[in-house]
Formats: C-alpha cells, structure tokens, sequence
C-alpha cells in the first residue's frame, strides 16, 4: 500500500505536522511543490489557513492532482482557529471525483507563527504531538 504526505507551510507548523505523521509510516513529508507521479493509496495532504483560504501553491497541488492516480486523501491543516484549508481541500477533490477520508486532523495553532509577535512556528505541544499520533493510529487501524 503506497502512502505519501504532502504539506504547504509558510512558517513550520504544518510541515511540523506532516514531519509527524510520515514518520508514523516510514516515509518522508513532501512539500506540495513535489507531484504525485504514481499510483497512490494514501495521500495525506496539508496547509495553514492564510487570510480565510489556503495558499495557492495549495490549490494548485489539490487542481493538478490525476484522480486516477489517487485511492483516497486524508485532509490535515494547521491553522489559527477556521477549518477553511480543509475545506477547501475537500471541496476540490470533491469535484475531481477523488475520495476523501471521514478522518480529517485540525491542530489549532491560535498565535503561534506570527513570528512578529515573536512567537515561533513549528513547535507542536506534547498534547498535539498525542493528538497526531492518534489520528495516525486510527488511519492504520482503517487500513488493516
Ligand atoms: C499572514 C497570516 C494570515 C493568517 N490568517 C489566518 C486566518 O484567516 N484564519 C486562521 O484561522 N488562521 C490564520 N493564520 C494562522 C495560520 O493558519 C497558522 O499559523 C498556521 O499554523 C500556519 O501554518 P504554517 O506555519 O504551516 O504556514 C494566519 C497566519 C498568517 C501568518
């Protein structure tokens, strides 16, 4: 079974998350600037929220994406507070015909990231890093 996992990240924290969850299975987070070329089961596919939307570069990975290539994506996002980057995800997949996993991991990063208030991005808590985990966990249990 071929997983991969792909992230947007402006500032670390979603990266952060994607780095947390390929080591789950074995494999290495993959900015979205890197397409999916083969045939894969699993897509675990991630973005912040910037201003209410995802980024472009977000959107464009989600638009290019060959619906024969894909079995499902499993949405995650980072975010201050809104769910809009998922979404948003789905909304496209959803118009590609791409499935799209019930299982979908928010991690609230409230200020963290805005680096001008000299708070720094990328630093997950112990009980996000739980959280993570978890939902890893969960996608594995499906998938037996
Ligand atoms: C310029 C900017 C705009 C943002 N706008 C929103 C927003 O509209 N809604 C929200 O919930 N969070 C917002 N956030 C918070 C980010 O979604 C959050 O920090 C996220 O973890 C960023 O991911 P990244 O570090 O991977 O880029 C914003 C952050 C920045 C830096």
């Amino acid at each position: 079974m071929k997983t991969e996992v792909r992230y947007q990240s402006r500032g670390g924290n979603t990266k952060a998350v994607a780095v947390l969850i390929a080591n789950e299975f074995n494999i290495k987070a993959e900015p979205v600037e890197i397409p999916i070329t083969e045939y894969t089961d699993i897509l675990f596919v991630g973005g912040g929220v910037y201003e209410w939307r995802m980024d472009k570069t977000l959107r464009e990975f989600m638009k290019r994406l060959d619906s024969q290539k894909i079995g499902q994506i499993v949405c995650f996002s980072t975010t201050g507070y809104k769910n809009s980057a998922i979404e948003q995800m789905k909304h496209i997949a959803k118009e590609k015909g791409i499935a799209v996993n019930k299982n979908e991991l928010l991690i609230k990063m409230l200020l963290k990231g805005h680096s001008w208030l000299g708070l720094e991005s990328g630093n997950l808590s112990d009980k996000q890093i739980k959280t993570i985990i978890n939902f890893t966990d969960k996608i594995k249990e499906e998938l037996q």
